[in-house]
């Protein structure tokens, strides 16, 4: 199959590129790199890529492209890229959120309305819900962001029931919980916590560590993907897709403490505005759906986590001879 991802050169769509290209497809990488965190990051997981047989690339804007002759052709679009992260997305942040989320969603949309894309994946959020009023939350449950971060996901999955609706565009719109794994972005709190960690430098915690979150490994997150992908998924419809890795923040920091051999030096912050103080998924639809469910345990994912950051940090350590 031909298929594209969008986002390709971030975290998890470098993942999902990764995972098609093993699995035969030919996989065209979408990304305009944009400066949200290093670039040298994403050009980094971009040149774990360019070596896979059936990965292609392109650098450019969703915003601005022409993206009919690129969609056309592709069995399925596989769209994860976009401006990610609460905190910034408050005051001047908020136009790139809209131009990034909405703008180029519904550019992306338009092109796949008019070349027919068989089939439209969305990277939606659990940062449509907010602050949930029960738990699990249900796909059913009203959204109701806490963030503009979530406010601009929820408009883009708006978008895609849109564009079925009235259009016949096979979307499905996958709400991820708090996803990590080896290359996630430097901004999230489990990259922050493992960083410290291996380094030893203070990890800056923000709220009061009883926040909960439901915590997705990033191959779990992968076969999500690919289950929307390929199945019979109804047209319109919106997915959790959690982890089922309930944890509190102080287990999960004590947790990545014990896999680095050495307790995180946590200092504590104020909450930041836009954080929401517990999140977790029912995920009976997508196994009913889709057949898929989590398969990656929390401590084991943190294992992964853990090692990569080691990796990364050795690497750098190393003197230039
Ligand atoms: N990581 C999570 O925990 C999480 C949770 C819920 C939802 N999501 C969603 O999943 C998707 C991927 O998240 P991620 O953590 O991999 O983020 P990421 O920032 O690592 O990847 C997103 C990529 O999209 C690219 N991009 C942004 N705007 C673009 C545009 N206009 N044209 C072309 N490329 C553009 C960026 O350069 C970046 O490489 C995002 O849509 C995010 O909102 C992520």
């Amino acid at each position: 199959m031909n298929v594209v991802v969008t986002g390709a050169a971030g975290f998890i769509g470098s993942h999902l590129s990764e995972a098609l290209c093993a699995s035969g497809h030919h996989v065209l990488g979408l990304d305009s790199i944009t400066d949200y965190y290093d670039p040298a990051e994403k050009r980094r997981n971009l040149s774990v890529l360019a070596r896979l047989p059936g990965f292609r690339f392109e650098e450019l804007d969703l915003r601005t492209a022409d993206l009919r002759s690129l969609l056309d052709g592709a069995s399925v679009v596989f769209h994860q890229a976009g401006q990610p992260g609460v905190r910034m997305s408050w005051g001047a942040g908020f136009g790139d959120y809209c131009e990034h989320n909405i703008k180029a969603t519904q550019c992306l949309l338009e092109a796949a309305k008019v070349v027919a894309t068989p089939r439209f994946v969305y990277a939606s959020s659990s940062s449509v819900y907010g602050n949930a009023t029960s738990y699990p939350t249900w796909e059913t449950d009203l959204p109701s962001p806490n963030s503009p971060y979530g406010v601009t996901k929820l408009a883009a999955e708006h978008l895609c029931a849109l564009y079925t609706a009235n259009w016949g565009l096979p979307t499905v719109s996958l709400r991820y919980f708090t996803v990590y794994g080896p290359r996630q972005r430097p901004d999230m709190a489990i990259r922050r916590l493992a960083d410290a960690a291996v380094t030893g430098s203070p990890f800056q915690l923000f709220g009061d560590g009883r926040q909960v979150r439901d915590f997705t490994f990033v191959s779990d997150v992968v076969s999500a993907n690919l289950a929307a992908g390929s199945g019979d998924v109804p047209p319109g419809t919106v997915v959790n897709i959690a982890g089922g890795s309930h944890a509190v923040m102080a287990d999960l920091i004590e947790m990545v403490g014990e896999l680095a051999g050495v307790p995180v030096d946590c200092r504590r912050n104020p909450k930041e505005a836009g954080d929401v103080q517990q999140t977790g998924g029912a995920i009976d639809r997508a196994y009913e759906l889709m057949g898929w469910e989590p398969r990656v345990s929390l401590r084991e994912g943190l294992a992964a986590q853990v090692d990569w950051s080691r990796s990364v940090h050795m690497a750098s350590a190393v003197p230039v001879a």
